[in-house]
């Protein structure tokens, strides 16, 4: 990691929550919401339930002003910058009083949806989930699993990926959230800046970095259109590299595509600066998805195995 990588990521004074970098990398920062804020954002959250933010889209909104306003302002101010950021660009967001057992974990669930819901709408806007029909989708893994991609296989390691590959929707930011979980040993969330990528430069400067490719989904992800974009898509506003990028919905036609596509995944697969990311039942994961790659390594099979988590994808809107 470069030496700016170390800077404060935002100058705002955090009020209702604290901020420290994740342990692995510098540059992910921890935010802990405090035992008052998420006392006081609960009392919001008796106005706007599950049911009527999923009905009135305009309350989603209102949900993410109520959390806002009692930090004053400054969560999403630092939120806004953090993910701007090219040296961060990405948060655990965690909060004092985090379920420790299945009961409680349960008992929060519509809470975790709310306050996902504020942290996407500070952030920006989440798009409409195909596979899910709403704004978010809300899934379960378990032991065994028939589905088509690796979405929900436990037992392998999902590959580092950026998500929104086979859409036409920008996707500027993932959020994922741990639901609840059980009987689980392995699964951590796994993260790599692109910065950190040794073979970044091998594969930006290559002949095919911005030939365009054919990506498609498998039929469960209800996207039957293919859409075409080179691997490097336009350069952020500072010029600087961004990827589109997952392994099993590339349709390379031609030899020289396969070859680079296979060689771009091996190096992902081996680079050591990838990170562990422990998310723990009811933290959140949100990073910009243009210079984050995201996947999941495997478990550990167990007949109870159980795991809820929560996703939401979206772009920025100012
Ligand atoms: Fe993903």
């Amino acid at each position: 990691m470069n030496a700016l990588a170390l800077q404060k990521p935002a100058s705002v004074s955090p009020i209702g929550f604290t901020v420290a970098p994740y342990p692995a990398s510098q540059r992910l920062q921890v935010v802990t919401l405090s035992a008052d804020t998420v006392k006081a954002f609960k009392s919001s959250c008796e106005t706007y339930s599950v049911q009527a933010i999923e009905y009135k889209p305009f309350l989603r909104f209102a949900l993410a002003e109520a959390l806002d306003k009692i930090t004053d302002y400054s969560l999403g101010a630092f939120l806004h910058a953090t993910l701007r950021d090219r040296n961060t660009g990405g948060f655990l967001l965690e909060y004092e009083g985090q379920p420790v057992n299945t009961e409680e974990a349960n008992q929060e669930g519509d809470f975790h949806v709310q306050l996902s819901t504020a942290i996407s709408h500070i952030c920006g806007i989440p798009n409409h989930d195909a596979m899910y029909g709403k704004f978010y989708a809300r899934f379960t893994v378990e032991n065994k699993d028939n589905s088509d991609s690796y979405l929900r296989q436990a037992h392998r390691r999902m590959e580092l990926h950026n998500d929104g590959t086979f859409v036409n929707e920008q996707t500027d930011f993932v959020l994922m959230m741990k639901m609840a979980e059980e009987n689980m040993d392995g699964g951590d969330s796994l993260l790599l800046h692109l910065d950190d990528w040794k073979d970044l430069n091998k594969f930006y400067h290559h002949p095919l970095a911005k030939q365009s490719i054919q990506w498609g989904a498998p039929p469960s992800k209800n996207v039957s259109t293919k859409v075409h974009h080179p691997v490097f898509i336009d350069e952020d506003v500072n010029g600087n590299p961004q990827l589109s990028y997952i392994d099993q919905f590339a349709e390379p036609q031609n030899r020289a595509q396969g070859l680079y596509l296979h060689a771009m995944g091996e190096s992902l697969e081996s680079e050591e600066n990838c990170i562990n990311v422990r998310v723990r039942v009811g933290s959140m994961l949100v990073v910009q998805n243009y210079m984050w790659l995201h996947g999941r390594d495997k478990f550990v099979a167990h007949e109870g195995l159980r795991r809820e988590l929560l996703r939401q994808r979206g772009h920025f809107t100012r």
